[in-house]
């Protein structure tokens, strides 16, 4: 998932009982703009609000985005798509970039963090694999020129199958074929201050095989969850047991202290016939249980002072995206505006509230323009590989289902 997108605000708005706590300081979610019939940015920012979201992540730079949000204090990850990863080594192209992309917006939009490039160790491209660090190093030093490093850090996003192992979260551990790329990069966060970036999907584990994951661990409901024979942590839910083995996996090759991000999760509510628990049941559990943990300021078992740092996946129903049904259908939102769902956690909370909008969303966030993200949809030819990273996922979590039974 390689595209441009957006975020942001702290109105609250009742959209059709789409209720949610106003509390959530930390929730992020992933702006996605594969799609022909998104509502203008203008009218994200109210559907932002409504669900307590306050960090955005683009697929790009999308400069409509960018400033429709401007003095919105959402703050903003912009990211370059795999297919600038040659040019972007080139610092001056690279300082063009952020002069045009960024710097422009600063600091009436709070953009914080570039990213460049989109799970590119798993592509096993070799070419674009040896071009992401310096790719990132140009970026950053073109910040630095530029007098905004401080304000805007340069990290990359990772497929959770860049690691070996996964589970037990205790002997999480990097692929060892790319370990001579992820130490360089690891280096460049300490060195940078960035943030070290992992997609992970329990979804694709029970998608993978649905007889054997139990649904209620991948979906935060109660259920007995398993314990890690080393550590003896105990995990009740997949996507925390995930989280640690990336802390593990970093902290076998010396980088405990990175901060960890997950910059995508979700889980899709419509699949096709062939893809198990792609419902909107299940959806709302996942997403709606994951939103209230990362307002309740959870940590996992093995970091449990560490704020969950997460930015679902997605804000839209995109239309335009490739590979299986689902693939459309991530959105918390549908392209009117609408709650794809009703993620009702909560009663809307006061918290924060200053207005409420009303029923049907209309004047939230509705109005359908027609719009092709020029940069969002060029990117999905060269840069989308949906079934690989479902394949690569399904792999990863073989050695996690291999020895789940075993302590559960
Ligand atoms: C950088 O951050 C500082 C401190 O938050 C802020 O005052 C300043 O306006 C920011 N500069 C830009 C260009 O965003
Ligand atoms: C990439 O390489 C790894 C390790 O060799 C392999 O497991 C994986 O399937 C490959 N991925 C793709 C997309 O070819
Ligand atoms: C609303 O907030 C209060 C105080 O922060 C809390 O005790 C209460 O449980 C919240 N209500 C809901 C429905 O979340
Ligand atoms: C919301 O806030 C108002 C005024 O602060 C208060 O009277 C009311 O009880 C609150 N409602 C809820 C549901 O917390």
């Amino acid at each position: 998932m390689d595209f441009g997108r957006f975020f942001c605000s702290s109105v609250i708005v009742l959209v059709s009982g789409f209720l949610f706590p106003a509390l959530v300081a930390s929730v992020g979610i992933n702006y996605g703009q594969i799609a022909n019939n998104l509502p203008s940015p203008e009218n994200v920012l109210p559907l932002l609000g409504s669900i307590g979201v306050n960090k955005v992540k683009l697929y790009d730079a999308d400069p409509r985005v960018l400033r429709a949000f401007a003095n919105s204090g959402v703050e903003f990850v912009v990211g370059l798509g795999n297919e600038y990863l040659a040019k972007m080594r080139d610092p001056e192209k690279a300082e063009a970039w952020v002069k045009t992309n960024v710097q422009p917006f600063l600091p009436a939009t709070k953009i914080t963090c570039i990213t460049v490039g989109n799970e590119v160790l798993t592509f096993n491209d070799t070419s674009l694999t040896e071009y992401l660090l310096p790719a990132m190093q140009s970026v950053h030093t073109a910040l630095v020129n530029l007098g905004l490093d401080k304000n805007v850090s340069v990290t990359t996003a990772h497929s959770l199958a860049v690691l070996e192992t996964s589970y037990p979260p205790s002997a999480g551990a990097f692929r060892r074929d790319l370990t001579e790329f992820i130490t360089p990069i690891l280096s460049f966060h300490a060195k940078t201050g960035s943030s070290f970036l992992i997609n992970a999907y329990p979804y694709f584990a029970y998608k993978a095989n649905p007889k054997q994951v139990p649904l209620d661990f991948v979906l935060f409901q109660p259920n007995q969850g398993v314990s890690d024979p080393i550590s003896n942590l105990h995990y009740d839910n997949m996507l925390f047991a995930q989280i640690d083995a990336v802390y593990s996996a970093l902290t076998s090759v010396g980088y405990k202290k990175l901060p960890v991000q997950i910059s995508e999760t979700g889980w899709p509510s419509k699949g096709d016939e062939d893809e198990a628990g792609a419902t909107p049941e299940n959806a709302r559990k996942y997403n709606g249980n994951l939103m209230k943990l990362i307002s309740q300021k959870k940590g996992t078992p093995l970091r449990p002072n560490c704020d969950l740092n997460i930015y679902v996946f997605a804000l839209f129903n995109e239309n335009m995206k490739p590979g299986p049904t689902s693939e459309r259908n991530y959105g918390l939102f549908k392209p009117d505006g609408t709650p794809a769902y009703q993620l009702g956690i909560s009663k809307t909370n006061n918290s924060t509230g200053t207005r409420s909008g009303t029923g049907d969303g209309d004047d939230s966030g509705s109005p359908s323009q027609p719009i092709s993200s020029s940069t969002g949809y060029l990117s999905i030819s060269s840069a989308s590989p949906v079934t690989d990273k479902l394949r690569l996922a399904g792999a990863v979590f073989c050695g996690f289902l291999s020895s789940f039974w075993l302590f559960f």
